[in-house]
C-alpha cells in the first residue's frame, strides 16, 4: 500500500466509519416486510441509509422514542411491537461486543426495548466500529434499568460482585427512561460468563433489564474499520 493510500484510509472519521456501517446493514432488510431497528448514533446512520428504501419495505418496529422519530419522519411506517409476531432481522448498534457476539448495549438508555425487539427477530446484526470489539466484556461499565426504590440495594449487590454501580444523571438529575425507569451504570467488572451474570443479575428484584445481551447475542457483527467493513458471523 502506498503512503499516500495508507493516510487517505486513516483519516477517516467515527461519524465516517458509523455511516459506511449503517450502510452496509442494508443488505440485511428484507424487501417487503419489517424490520427492527435499535437505537443509538450509529443506528441513526442505519435509519438515515434506510430511508432510500423506504418503498421496499413495510415498516419498522423501533427500541426507541427517538428512533421512533428518526423513523417517522423519513415516512417510514412504526409498528407497535405487540402488533408483530416476528421479525427476521433486528439491527442495532452496541456499546461494546466480544468475539462469540455477546453485547453491552444501554449506553443510549434504550436497553429495555432494544432486548424486547431483539427477542422477537431471528436474526441480531449488531453495527459497530473497531474500537466497540473487546475480548472480555465490561470496560464499558454495564448500564441497568431499576425501579428506582430498589437503587441502594442493587448498589450493594453489585458492589458484592466487585462493581461500583451509579446513577445516571441528566442535567443534574436521575436521567428517566423511556419506561419512567432509572439506569444504573456499573463500572470494574469483567464479565468472564456473560450467560451467567445476565441471568444472575436478571432475577435481583428491581432490576428491569440488565445492559448485557447475552440470550439476545448477535449472529452477525459489521464491523466497520478504516480499510473497510467486516462480517462476523457468530
Ligand atoms: C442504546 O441504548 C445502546 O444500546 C446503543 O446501541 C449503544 O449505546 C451504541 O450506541 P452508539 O451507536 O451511539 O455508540
Amino acid at each position: 500500500m502506498t503512503q499516500q493510500a495508507t493516510s487517505s484510509i486513516t483519516t477517516l472519521t467515527q461519524d465516517e466509519l458509523k455511516t459506511m456501517v449503517g450502510q452496509a446493514a442494508l443488505q440485511f432488510v428484507v424487501p417487503g416486510e419489517i424490520v427492527g431497528v435499535g437505537s443509538g448514533s450509529t443506528v441513526n446512520k442505519f435509519i438515515e441509509a434506510l430511508g432510500s428504501m423506504k418503498d421496499q419495505i413495510r415498516g419498522a418496529v423501533s427500541s426507541s422514542v427517538a428512533s421512533t422519530q428518526r423513523l417517522q419522519a423519513l415516512g417510514i411506517a412504526v409498528f407497535d411491537s405487540n402488533e408483530v409476531e416476528r421479525l427476521s432481522v433486528y439491527i442495532d448498534g452496541a456499546d461494546e461486543i466480544d468475539h462469540r457476539g455477546n453485547m453491552i448495549k444501554g449506553g443510549g438508555a434504550a436497553l429495555t426495548r432494544e432486548k424486547i425487539v431483539a427477542a422477537q427477530s431471528t436474526r441480531f446484526v449488531c453495527i459497530v466500529d473497531e474500537s466497540k470489539l473487546v475480548q472480555t466484556l465490561g470496560k464499558f461499565p454495564v448500564p441497568v434499568e431499576v425501579i428506582p426504590m430498589a437503587v441502594q440495594r442493587i448498589t450493594r449487590q453489585f458492589a458484592a460482585l466487585g462493581g461500583s454501580a451509579s446513577v445516571r444523571l441528566k442535567d443534574g438529575q436521575p436521567l428517566v427512561t423511556d419506561n419512567g425507569q432509572f439506569i444504573l451504570d456499573v463500572a470494574g467488572l469483567q464479565i468472564s460468563d456473560p450467560l451467567a451474570f445476565e441471568s444472575e443479575v436478571s432475577q435481583w428484584p428491581g432490576v428491569v433489564t440488565v445492559g448485557v445481551f447475552a440470550f439476545q447475542k448477535a449472529q452477525v457483527c459489521l464491523l466497520a474499520a478504516a480499510a473497510g467493513v467486516k462480517t462476523m458471523m457468530f
